[in-house]
């Protein structure tokens, strides 16, 4: 056979479309949705919160390039656990126990967080149970049809308890209720040019005080949310302000702790307290990434 003949059979002719007709994809909307709570029961198992469907994605995603589970560490098992991503990112939302890997053993506890060089098969234990918000970026590597090489970076862990002392300094400056979060942005070593995690995951521990509201903003990552603590929290998600800055017809989402919730891109949200006791919120992005094309943007309400 020759060459030519091999690839009139095997390639593939594209639609030759006219520029103003093709020039702005269109693909469907991230969807607003939640997922969980779980708890730490038998059996030990990954509830994923897949919404490739909405998305239109070919593979399990819950935002274009990253995918939300609960990892259920029911009492005295083990669930081991292996996935095609680049970067993993667990939050400890219930329980005490330890994760083997490739790496060394991390022993975590509730508020505990920990990132690492993905595709690693891991194997996590907790004797009185445990569940870990567990978000990669497995639909990005499928999307582009690679698999997870050695890794390109060193695991990072964050102690429950310094992200809260760090909270507690930052929430002491002055004027820090006015700020738009009060927030703290875990920033790994080899990640400082795009103030993230990984090369791709971004994420920031975000406390909003009792009775307090956090005006709005907006950015072009999706935040795959994290609802820590909060007894009358909510999120007011929408696609305009009013005059006064307010999102308008704003959709409310109620947090419940340890579910997870998605912010969709360019939308605006804000969070509202209308409890005694503080919110606090995980949410986690493909900052990272976007920051490092230079595509990222946020915009805070006047
Ligand atoms: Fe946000």
């Amino acid at each position: 056979m020759q060459l030519q003949d091999f690839y009139h059979n095997s390639l593939v002719a594209p639609d030759l479309m006219e520029y103003t007709k093709a020039v702005v994809a269109r693909l469907p909307k991230m969807p607003l949705a939640t997922f969980g709570p779980f708890a730490p029961d038998a059996p030990s198992r990954v509830e994923t919160f897949d919404l490739s469907k909405p998305l239109g994605s070919p593979f399990p995603a819950t935002s274009p390039c990253l995918l939300v589970n609960f990892a259920v560490v029911a009492p005295g098992s083990m669930l081991p656990t292996l996935t095609e991503a680049s970067s993993e990112l667990f939050f400890v939302v219930e329980g005490q126990g330890t994760t083997e890997t490739p790496f060394g053993t991390v022993a975590w506890e509730k508020g505990d967080a920990f990132v690492l060089p993905g595709g690693k098969r891991l194997e996590h234990r907790a004797e009185a149970g445990g569940v870990l918000y567990w978000v990669h970026d497995a639909p990005l590597l499928a999307w582009l049809g690679v698999r997870p090489g050695e890794g390109r970076f060193r695991p990072v862990f964050m102690s429950g308890r310094d992200m809260r002392q760090a909270l507690e300094r930052v929430l002491k400056e002055e004027g820090a209720l006015k700020r738009n979060r009060n927030g703290v942005i875990p920033v790994h070593p080899e990640f400082r040019s795009t103030k993230s995690l990984s090369p791709i995951l971004w994420s920031l521990i975000n406390e909003v005080p009792p009775h307090h509201l956090q005006r709005p903003h907006r950015h072009t990552s999706v935040a795959l949310d994290l609802a820590v603590e909060g007894a009358a929290v909510s999120t007011l998600v929408g696609d305009a302000l009013e005059e006064d800055g307010a999102v308008q017809n704003a959709e409310a989402v109620r947090w419940e702790p340890g579910m997870a919730f998605t912010t969709p891109s360019w939308l605006w949200h804000a969070h509202k307290n209308d409890g005694d006791t503080p919110g606090l919120i995980f949410p986690v992005q493909d900052a990272g990434l976007v920051a490092w094309q230079r595509l990222y943007k946020i915009e805070f309400a006047p």
